[in-house]
């Protein structure tokens, strides 16, 4: 389970460019529930995304991941829980586009320190299992929108984490694809994935098992 208790986040603290982005937030996420952030363009949902993710700080609250208090963690740490438990889909896939599908999908694979057996045929797995394992040999510089976002939904899976966060994942696609891409989602949570999909597309939001809404920093209730 997520836990969010009054989490501040300050950009640039100190500084003459100080900026507040989230005000004392306060949320709960189920395991295995498919949730939606939703909210204007610079309400604070990317900011928030990534504290859940685990790639950025926050100045004070506690967020916890099944019990586990996520702060003033080593750096070896984060990349532990971020490694095991998380599986973030970046806006505009975040993809290495010279590298092929199947290379882009072993990157979390090899950042590992453990010994993973048959790291090809885990990654081959993860792109089965979004439909496009045919495509594994391809760079994804010759890849169509919604084929680069089944790499990157690949790629967030390979290591099973029971976590899954997506920022925006329809925003670049049309609305076929879009549908495409959100019942990826919905197998993958009926799979037991907790799913967190920020999103300012309503029929996207609308296919999630609620909505958490934010506004100016702050969730509306
Ligand atoms: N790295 C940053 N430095 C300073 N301000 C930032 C930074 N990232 C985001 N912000 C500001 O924080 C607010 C929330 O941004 P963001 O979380 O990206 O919003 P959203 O994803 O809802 O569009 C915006 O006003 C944005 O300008
Ligand atoms: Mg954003």
């Amino acid at each position: 389970m997520i836990k969010l208790k009054n989490i501040v986040k300050v950009y640039n603290p100190k500084k003459a460019n100080e900026f507040e982005a989230l005000h004392s937030v306060s949320a709960e996420i189920q395991d295995s529930e498919m949730v939606a952030i939703i909210g204007r363009s610079g309400a604070g949902k990317s900011t928030l995304l990534h504290i859940l993710a685990c790639i950025d700080s926050y100045q004070e609250g506690e967020y916890s991941i099944d019990g586990t208090l996520i702060k003033g963690l080593s750096e070896r740490q984060y990349a532990k829980i971020r490694n095991e438990k998380i599986g973030m889909v970046m806006q505009d896939f975040a993809l290495i586009e010279d590298f092929t599908a199947l290379e882009n999908v072993m990157i979390p694979l090899n950042f590992s320190k453990k010994k993973i057996k048959g790291k090809k045929e885990k990654a081959l797995a993860a792109l089965r299992s979004v439909g496009i394992e045919e495509l594994a040999k391809k760079p994804c510089n010759k890849l169509s929108g919604g084929q680069k976002q089944r790499v990157a939904i690949a790629r967030a899976i390979v290591n099973d984490p029971a976590m899954i966060l997506a920022d925006e994942p329809t925003g670049a696609l049309d609305t076929r694809t879009s549908a495409e891409i959100m019942e990826l989602f919905k197998a993958l949570n009926e799979q037991g994935r907790t799913v967190v999909i920020v999103t300012h597309d309503p029929n996207a939001a609308a296919q999630c098992d609620r909505a958490i809404e934010i506004s100016d920093g702050k969730i509306l209730k």
